[in-house]
C-alpha cells in the first residue's frame, strides 16, 4: 500500500554518493526531502538536481536535509554529478542514493508499473522532524517538479505546525493566513493581536504570526 500523509516514513540504510546513510540518522531532528529520479544522465533529472542544489541554502535555512534517489549505480551517479554541476552551474552538495536493488523505491512506492516497470516516477516526500510524512508529490517522468513550490509548502507546513492557522490558495510567505475554525472569533482576537479580519464566520484572516 502506498504511503499516506501522517504515516511514519520507513527507515532504511542505503549506499549514497556521500557514503552509507541511515535515513533517520541522516535526518536527525531536521525536516527532510526524499525524492526520486527516473534515471541518471537524463535531461529533466539533470535540471531538477541542479535546481535543488542551487536552492540548497534555502532548504538549509528551513532546517531541511535533502536526499535524492535513483536506481543507477554509484559510479554512474559520480559521473553524472560532474555533468549536473557543469551544465546547471551548481555544486550538488547533497547525497544521491544508488538504489540498484530498488529497496528504497519499493519501500516508498516510487515505481508505478503502469507508467514504467523499470524507472521510478518523480516521487517526492517531505518528512517532518517526527519522521511522519507531511507531503507527497508524484509527477510523471516527462514533467520536472517546481522546487519553489516545494519550498512554499515547507514554509506553510512549518508555520501551520506551530500556530493554529492554515494557508490559503497560492499563499506566499508574508501574506495573511487563515485562523483555525477550532478557535472562536472572540478568542482569536486575543490570540492574534495583529488583527482578525472576518470575511465569514468560518473564514477569518490574520497577518502571518511569525512576521516582525
Ligand atoms: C528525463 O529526466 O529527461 C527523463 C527521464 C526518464 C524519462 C523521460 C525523461
Amino acid at each position: 500500500m502506498s504511503l499516506r500523509l501522517g504515516d511514519t516514513a520507513p527507515n532504511f540504510k542505503a549506499k549514497t554518493t556521500a557514503g552509507e546513510i541511515d535515513l533517520y540518522e541522516y535526518l536527525g531532528n531536521s525536516w527532510g526531502i526524499l525524492f526520486s529520479h527516473p534515471a541518471d544522465y537524463t535531461p529533466v533529472c539533470t535540471t531538477e538536481l541542479g535546481k535543488t542544489a542551487l536552492l540548497n541554502d534555502e532548504f538549509r535555512k528551513r532546517n531541511v536535509k535533502v536526499l535524492a534517489v535513483s536506481v543507477d549505480p554509484l559510479d554512474k551517479h559520480h559521473g553524472w554529478i560532474n555533468d549536473i554541476n557543469e551544465t546547471q552551474n551548481c555544486n550538488v552538495n547533497f547525497p544521491i542514493i544508488a538504489d540498484e536493488d530498488k529497496h528504497v523505491a519499493s519501500l516508498y512506492g516510487m515505481i508505478h508499473p503502469n507508467a514504467s516497470e523499470t524507472f521510478t516516477v518523480r516521487s517526492l516526500f517531505v518528512i517532518g522532524p517526527d519522521k511522519k510524512i507531511k507531503l507527497t508529490l508524484t509527477y510523471p517522468a516527462s514533467t520536472g517538479r517546481n522546487f519553489h513550490e516545494v519550498l512554499r509548502v515547507i514554509d506553510s507546513l512549518q508555520l501551520t505546525s506551530n500556530h493554529s492557522v492554515s494557508t490559503p490558495a497560492d499563499w506566499k510567505p508574508g501574506e495573511d493566513v487563515i485562523i483555525a475554525n477550532t478557535i472562536k472569533t472572540e478568542d482569536a482576537k486575543k490570540r492574534f493581536p495583529k488583527g482578525v479580519r472576518e470575511v465569514k464566520p468560518y473564514m477569518r484572516y490574520t497577518p502571518q504570526p511569525t512576521l516582525d
